[in-house]
């Protein structure tokens, strides 16, 4: 038979080679050597103290101390393989694996040791199986709560659901990172500095929502930072200048894509305020600092909006009093009449009417906005209007023979555009859509025609614009060189200029 304290060396040597090898692979796990140290010091414990009884000659002490010693043995020997495994071979190869999985194997081979243990001693080992059904039950039952700990920490460690390092919400809205998933509970630390150990079985039973992960994405989360701006700024506008200074330039833990961006999300809610809503939306990369990095956002909001002379909306109700009296419309009327003429004298077509021709068509002109996409006019429409871009870009496109779309131009403020429908009664010829925030001035189609048939020399001006324009568009449908474009020019002027005379003489006639 082989020397007790031979033995005891033996795994004394296997504890101390195994403690350096840990300390060689990087990331392995030194507390489970604990375990084997312990049970080794119970190993010394049964040998010192057999050496002790040999002198008092109590036989059946000796045999129990022999077999403590046995299972000792055994246990050690488990507890040093499933490190080697585990903790050596599997981490240096870099395998990934739930912890647990090691708390379980040794588990399992320790109840699979004792039992062949047992059965050599000659132990009946059906009969315990059968008894410890019952027995089991009994324990079940009143274990019943730590059991659902255990069963949910093994499943949270198996499914792989959470991990250690991610950043959880609970039903609570508590959120916090998961620093351990242990047999019976997790350990969550929040923002606050506090600690949560939550059972799994409780965490098991509510619905957890993960922060910022998604398959195949980096791990970020969308956080809105709000603010309010009056109506008196176009949204367009405050939207640009917020997009500006968020995109400008990196932000601390703000996600360089996707980038962040400013959306007006709603309107003088209730109808009670004169606001319009706003929301910044960016991708926080650091979840322990979503406060500073939205006050980093809100500081860079409030220096842009400020350099852009666009106040945030004060908490106040404003209330309009008007005064209505003629006085007042009238001056406001000639304020209105005023921009108006500066604005249509700016325009080629009408610099050379007469003030007072240019005074009618400023009366009845109307202010009309567009936002970025919208149709200001759709080719094939019945023309009401002239407009007259003030501010801002419009693009010009024609269906083509094909079906597709072509773009023929763009028209950038000032400009005009909508006069070849009005001055031949056609309808219109091409669409016209808003590139940005629009403003125009819709010039009325009967004023227009009223001076056109006094002054018809006017026609033959407006005529060439007319013709360089529609060349351009059956260049785009039918694909015309350059040679072609300007044949067709000269004839075209002509002709159209023809059609103005026909059109507005059949209109005299009809009156
Ligand atoms: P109308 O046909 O009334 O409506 C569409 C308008 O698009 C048209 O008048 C012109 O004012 C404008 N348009 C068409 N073709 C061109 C072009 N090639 N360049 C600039 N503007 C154009």
């Amino acid at each position: 038979m082989t020397d007790p304290w031979l033995v005891f060396a033996g795994f004394a040597l296997a504890v101390v080679v195994v403690a350096g090898l840990l300390r060689l692979v990087p990331l392995a796990p030194r507390r489970r050597l604990r375990r084997s140290v312990i049970l080794l010091g119970f190993y010394a414990a049964t040998l010192v103290v057999n050496v002790s009884l040999h002198w008092t000659a109590a036989p059946g002490l000796v045999a129990g101390l022999r077999v403590a010693a046995n299972v000792l043995q055994l246990l050690l020997v488990i507890n040093l393989a499933a490190i080697a495994i585990f903790d050596l071979l599997l981490r240096a190869a870099r395998v990934d694996y739930p912890d647990i999985l090691h708390d379980v194997v040794v588990g399992a081979a320790y109840v699979v040791a004792l039992g062949v243990l047992m059965h050599r001693a000659g132990v009946n080992l059906t009969g315990i199986v059968a008894t410890s059904a019952v027995v089991t039950a009994v324990i079940g039952l009143s274990l019943q709560a730590t059991l659902g700990n255990v069963v949910g920490g093994i499943s949270l460690q198996l499914d792989d659901s959470i991990n250690e390092g991610d950043w959880i919400e609970l039903d609570n809205k508590t959120q916090g990172e998961v620093k351990k998933i242990r047999w019976r509970h997790t350990v969550i630390e929040t923002r606050d500095w506090d600690t949560l150990i939550i059972p799994n079985g409780q965490l098991m039973t509510q619905s957890i929502r993960v922060l910022g992960k998604r398959s195949g994405q980096p791990v970020q989360r969308r956080m809105w930072v709000y603010f309010n701006v009056d109506f008196r700024f176009a949204p367009a506008d405050v939207i640009r200048v917020v997009e500006e200074a968020l995109q400008g330039a990196p932000l601390s833990g703000v996600a360089r894509e996707p980038k962040p961006h400013c959306l007006c999300h709603d309107m003088a809610r209730d109808n009670a305020d004169s606001v319009c809503y706003y929301a910044a939306r960016y991708w926080l990369t650091d979840f322990s600092r979503n406060d500073s990095t939205n006050s980093l956002v809100r500081e860079r909001i409030y220096a842009a909006l400020k350099r852009a002379q666009i106040p945030l909306a004060i908490p106040a109700k404003t209330i309009f009093v008007s005064q209505d009296d003629t006085e007042h419309r009238d001056r406001k009327r000639a304020r209105e009449l005023e921009s108006h003429m500066s604005a249509l004298a700016a325009i080629d077509l009408f610099a050379n009417l007469s003030e007072d021709e240019q005074r009618t068509l400023a009366a009845s002109a109307r202010l009309a906005p567009f936002s970025r996409g919208e149709v200001i006019t759709r080719q094939g429409a019945k023309a009401h209007w002239l407009y007259v871009l003030l501010k801002g870009s419009a693009a010009v496109r024609v269906s083509a023979s094909d079906g597709d779309e072509r773009q023929v131009a763009v028209l950038e403020a000032p400009n005009f555009f909508g006069e070849m429908a009005l001055m031949t009664g056609q309808p219109r010829e091409a669409t016209v859509i808003a590139q940005n925030d629009v403003q125009c001035l819709r010039v009325d189609r009967k004023d227009l025609e009223g001076i056109i048939q006094h002054r018809p020399e006017i026609a033959s001006e407006i005529s060439g614009v007319l013709a360089t324009r529609r060349v351009e568009l059956e260049a785009a449908r039918d694909g015309l060189d350059l040679a072609a474009k300007s044949q067709r020019l000269s004839s075209e002027r002509s002709r159209i200029l023809h059609s103005i005379r026909d059109f507005f003489a059949l209109q005299d006639d009809e009156r």
